[in-house]
């Protein structure tokens, strides 16, 4: 690790309490200097840490810039996860899939601070400003069928749901098949991409791409999304967005190693909001208005209208409510 690297874990560790630049520079065996320089470093990246003569340096609680080492410190078994965080991505998905397809483990993680080509299902395009979202895709290896890697996607949907409650303290409920919502507008978009191996039909990888809104962005949402997006806390000034990525990934993994096992699927159903809503199908140019009764066990949305009842299954429609 690097000096900055190094001085980052010992504030990100003591935050809200001052260490001398002597005392950080002894225990890193490195020149006072060098440790200034660090801070320096961290300040210009947009750290808040104080540096007050005579006490010292201190990264105070509400600074929010999201790092490696500040996702770790609330990560549960750490060392499972190659954690790598970037200033600015295209999309995080395609830079996994690029990481992935050139055998990268699984349980690499890519975030990013912005995303300036972020994309979303349907060709659709994911507003990924930077200092207020989450933008993260985790590289997988499971050993699973096209069919049951639907599971992935869904369990993520409820993970982020458990996490929004936990972390920011506001109920959240899914939009089949895997819209987060927070008071009925969109807080997150999840994009599930597969390789498959040509011959063996089996799953040669899988990115899971999470965008959160996690506050306010700077300039507003774009007017298209404007009436429909959302945010999960008002509050400018903490340290939530490291919490964030670091809790979906444990909740996210948790589901994940008994993914056979659904054992998300009850909240699955039980967060959904479309079931006794009208909704719109859409497919290509087609529009037809039914009324969704209920989530099947393998996740399809059961619909129904004049022409009678219908299971749809992920990535065949999208559903536009009423
Ligand atoms: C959707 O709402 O249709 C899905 C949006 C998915 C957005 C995330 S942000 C991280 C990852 N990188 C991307 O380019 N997309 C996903």
């Amino acid at each position: 690790m690097s000096v900055k690297e190094n001085v980052l874990k010992v504030l990100e560790n003591r935050r809200d309490n001052f260490i001398s630049g002597e005392d950080l520079a002894k225990n890193l065996g490195v020149s006072r200097n060098a440790v200034w320089k660090a801070v320096k470093s961290l300040q210009n990246e947009g750290y808040d840490i104080n540096a007050v003569t005579n006490k010292g340096y201190c990264l105070l609680s509400n600074s929010d810039v999201i790092s490696t080492m500040g996702i770790k410190k609330y990560l549960k078994n750490s060392e499972n996860y190659d954690i790598k965080v970037y200033k600015t991505l295209s999309s995080t998905n395609t830079v996994a899939k690029e990481m992935a397809s050139k055998g990268v483990k699984e349980g690499t993680v890519i975030v990013a601070e912005e995303q300036t080509a972020g994309r979303g299902r349907q060709g659709k395009t994911f507003y990924s400003p930077s200092k207020t979202g989450v933008y993260m895709s985790i590289i997988l290896r499971p050993k699973i069928t096209a069919e049951q890697s639907l599971n992935i996607t869904t369990a993520s949907a409820v993970a982020v749901c458990k996490v929004i409650e936990e972390v920011c303290n506001r109920p959240a409920k899914i939009k089949w098949v895997n819209d987060v919502y927070c008071d009925d507008k969109k807080v997150c978009g999840i994009l599930t991409e597969a390789s498959f191996g040509l011959e063996s039909g089996y799953i040669e990888y899988v990115v899971l791409g999470i965008g959160i809104n996690v506050k306010p962005p700077k300039n507003g949402f774009p007017d298209d999304i404007n009436d429909i997006a959302s945010y999960v806390t008002q509050i400018q000034t903490t340290d939530v967005r490291n919490k964030i990525i670091a809790k979906v990934i444990e909740y996210f993994w948790d589901y994940y190693l008994k993914l056979s096992e659904m054992t998300y699927f009850d909240e699955y159903r039980k967060r959904n909001i479309l079931v006794g809503r009208d909704v719109y199908i859409l497919k290509s140019d087609n529009k037809v208005q039914a009324k969704a009764i209920g989530i099947d066990e393998n996740c399809g949305l059961i619909v129904e209208n004049e022409n009678g009842r219908q299971i749809l299954t992920a990535g065949e429609v999208s559903i536009k409510l009423d």
